[in-house]
């Protein structure tokens, strides 16, 4: 008794698993059939690249299957875990062909288009024919002679023996989907997740490791930040203000007494309180200069070059606008090394370069002077490098004693 209450169990859930996975598939299929079309293009990309003319439609391939694998993920992602995307990829041949990330796309793809386009099929069409067959005898009698057949057209069905049959044919058809269903959708799900999920083979302890140390810097630059805005407070805005109100107090006592000498004393909180104002204004726009909303990071950039000492040239390509704490970093990093390039460089001129590529912003900026730049002899330097790796980017410091100066950054661009 308990044995086929258990039986009747195993069957019960047997049946919710394959329903379940049922639904994953028309999904999968879906994929598959996506897939097959980029691979069919990029096989006719790859022929006629070898001929010369197809070179130029390798990024719209390459494209695809970073679209297709990202559809995946998604499916994939809606019954299960998270399938964690990678950073932005490459689009140009020789990057891709050296990118780990995209040889696993392209074999996902393969392997897709093909073996799992052929599974996730039989797997839908299986329950298909299943209902077809096991409802033939509701509505054979109604096809016209000769089209009754059974799922497969192997049999003309004339009379309730070939109606059997078929029913037959149809339980058959249920058992195997019942059967091969779900192991269809884990094989499919398990060879997905193993190749298009970034976290699946990074090492992660190693990556925690990084991410602790730019958090712990981020803090850091973020403390320091706060110090620099207390002390230019303190220092600045809050001395002025302070002689503010000692000045308006001797104008108030010298009121009755000399009104010559109040006005004068007047006139001298007015010009502290205008300076309060000023250093207000340029601690306000050290945290944020409004410079980059109003005029948008070349414009922002432009003007940082306009008031160089050093003559210098400014290239911005960049089409979309990244997120404001990144033009921020970039806007600081070019104050930077343009007040470097004047102070120590000693240089005649000053190349500013900006562009994205691949969902990065990249920044450089380039002096002819002495090099010779020590990062950590000041503090300027070092503070780029933590705003940068707080935003998970990089920088790359080159001054070779005899020049040339480069400083160059790339961040994600967050937009
Ligand atoms: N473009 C450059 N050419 C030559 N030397 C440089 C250049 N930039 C920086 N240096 C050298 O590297 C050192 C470190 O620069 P950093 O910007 O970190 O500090 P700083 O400019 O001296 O001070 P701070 O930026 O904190 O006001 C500088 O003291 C300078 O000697
Ligand atoms: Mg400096």
């Amino acid at each position: 008794m308990e044995r086929r209450r258990a039986a009747q169990r195993t069957g019960r859930s047997r049946v919710v698993a394959a329903l379940v996975a049922l639904e994953q598939l028309p999904g999968a299929l879906g994929t598959a059939l996506m897939a097959l079309g980029v691979l069919l293009f990029g096989l006719v990309v790859a022929v006629t690249s070898l001929l010369g003319v197809g070179l130029l439609a390798v990024p719209a391939a390459l494209r695809g299957v970073h679209a297709v694998a990202d559809r995946e993920r998604w499916r994939l992602g809606r019954w299960g875990a998270e399938v964690v995307p990678p950073g932005p990829l490459p689009v140009r041949l020789r990057e891709a062909a050296a990118d780990p990330v995209t040889r696993r796309g392209l074999r996902w793809l393969a392997g897709h288009a093909t073996g799992g386009l052929l599974l996730s099929m039989v797997a839908v069409l299986l329950p298909i024919y299943a209902v077809r067959d096991l409802s033939f005898p509701l509505w054979w009698y109604a096809v016209p002679a000769g089209e009754a057949t059974d799922s497969l057209t192997f049999w003309e069905v004339t009379d309730w023996s070939g109606v059997l049959l078929v029913v037959l044919l149809g339980l058959a058809w249920t058992t195997l989907s019942l059967l091969l269903t779900r192991p269809i959708a884990t094989l499919l799900a398990w060879r997905g997740r193993r190749l298009l999920d970034a976290a699946a083979d990074t090492d992660l302890s190693l990556r925690v490791a990084q991410l602790t140390a730019t958090r712990a810097a981020a803090l850091d630059a973020h403390a320091t930040e706060l110090r620099r805005i207390e002390r230019s407070l303190h220092d600045g805005t809050q001395n002025r203000l302070v002689a503010v109100t000692v000045l308006l107090g001797a104008a108030r006592r010298a009121v009755p007494r000399d009104p010559a000498a109040a006005e004068e004393i007047l006139e001298r909180a007015q010009s502290a309180a205008e300076q309060a104002l000023a250093e207000l204004r340029s601690v306000a726009r050290g945290i944020l200069p409004p410079v980059l909303a109003d005029r948008g990071l070349a414009g922002a950039l432009s003007g940082l070059a306009a008031t160089s000492a050093v003559p210098c040239q400014v290239d911005v390509d960049v089409p979309v606008r990244c997120a404001a704490s990144v033009e921020a970093t970039a806007y600081f990093l070019v104050a930077e090394a343009l007040t470097n390039a004047s102070r120590h460089s000693g240089a005649t001129r000053v190349a500013v370069a900006v562009h994205t590529r691949d969902g990065q912003l990249c920044v450089s900026v380039t002096d002819d002077g002495a090099g010779g730049a020590v990062e950590g002899a000041g503090s300027g330097l070092v503070g780029i490098r933590r705003r940068v790796e707080a935003h998970d980017g990089t920088l790359t410091l080159t001054s070779p004693p005899g020049g040339p100066t480069t400083l160059t950054a790339e961040l994600p661009c967050g937009s």
